[in-house]
């Protein structure tokens, strides 16, 4: 057996049983493979079956609204995905009647599909011969080969889908490109993994020279942009005021609470003397504060702080992009993840307050 063959004989043996291997479907395919790009196999899964439940085909996923696909998507992070999404599959229902498309250079066209998600749909689908190099294949290379070249440089990047390609069983490569996610997945993991049991450790260039922990080599990326947004909580009768969030900044067009942005932890009492804050509400009074909570992004982490405001609705300067929302409706918006549960935790606690009170 060669290396490969040897991959795909443990994979043969010890995979896990998910529903995207049972389908050469491209669409069901390509969800599979985009959710995943966002999450672990097991937070993935229920979004998995939710989006194809609601949408079984390219076509019914085409006739969603962006609001929809952002709040079947809400939770995953990174919502540009999900917007993409749609945006593809309307151009396949409207100029490919429906059919997603399955080879490699069709795929590479579509917005959101990048050589990654090109390479799986092709592979998996068509069995194209087209290596993928995801960040188990990454690792699983980098520890075979040795390589100490960094896996985001641009070196890295073109060394290692050579070395990919150079692996590649062209006889089988859908499942040659599984069996090597699930191998960097279950076994050759990124801490701990089960050299003891490894099919290949006796040729594996870490396992011999003792770099097992050393493998892959990554670059620091860019600095971390820290962000500080202090929300208003403001809520008459039973609606609570909302705001849409503008198309050039993160969760693009989402529904958040009205926030001030500041540069530094600003203290709430600070707050109410800003120009925006005269902006926004003619007369307000601080109700409580919350603790800060922490959100963290890719390249940005955001510091939220929820402060409960007494306005008379007639004292606030709506702006356009604000409105008062029916409490029942929040189930059906998009909202960040931070937002959803300060209000789930707001909302459940002020319940349990009003219970005991009584
Ligand atoms: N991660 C990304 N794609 C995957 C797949 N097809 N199976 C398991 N894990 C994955």
């Amino acid at each position: 057996m060669n290396w490969s063959e040897e991959i795909q004989n443990w994979y043969l043996q010890h995979k896990r049983s998910l529903p995207w291997r049972n389908t050469t479907d491209a669409y069901t395919i390509w969800l599979s493979e985009v959710i995943l790009q966002q999450t672990r196999v097991e937070q993935g899964m229920p979004y998995f079956y939710r989006f194809l439940e609601k949408y079984p085909t390219v076509t019914a996923f085409a006739g969603a609204s962006e609001d929809e696909i952002l709040k079947l998507w809400q939770g995953l992070g990174y919502y540009s995905r999900g917007r993409n999404m749609l945006f593809t599959a309307r151009q396949i229902s409207d100029n490919n009647n429906g059919i997603f498309p399955t080879a490699y250079e069709e795929l590479i066209k579509l917005k959101g599909i990048g050589e990654y998600t090109a390479a799986a749909i092709s592979s998996f689908a068509a069995d194209e011969v087209k290596a993928v190099v995801d960040g188990n294949v990454y690792r699983v290379l980098a520890r075979w080969f040795g390589a100490e070249e960094p896996i985001n440089s641009p070196a890295g990047k073109k060394l290692f889908q050579v070395l990919a390609d150079e692996v590649l069983d062209r006889k089988h490569p859908g499942r040659h490109n599984q069996a090597m996610m699930e191998f960097g997945a279950m076994l050759c993991r990124p801490k701990n993994p089960d050299c003891r049991i490894c099919p290949v450790r006796e040729a594996c260039n870490a396992y011999q020279t003792n770099r097992i922990n050393s493998l892959p080599v990554k670059l620091k990326t860019v600095k971390i942009r820290e962000r500080y947004f202090n929300y208003f909580l403001i809520s008459h009768q039973n609606q609570i005021l909302l705001c849409k969030r503008s198309m050039n900044d993160i969760w693009a067009n989402m529904y958040d609470l009205p926030l001030i942005e500041t540069p530094v932890y600003t203290p709430t009492e600070t707050l109410t003397f800003l120009p925006e804050f005269a902006a926004y509400f003619k007369q307000a009074t601080i109700i409580s504060a919350s603790p800060i909570r922490k959100h963290i992004l890719t390249h940005q982490r955001v510091f939220a702080h929820f402060i409960h405001l007494q306005v008379d609705p007639q004292e606030i300067n709506m702006q356009p992009n604000w409105f008062f929302a029916e409490l029942e409706e929040l189930e059906k918006l998009a909202l960040p993840k931070i937002i959803d549960q300060f209000l789930h935790d707001f909302f459940h606690l002020k319940q349990v307050q009003t219970e005991l009170l009584f």
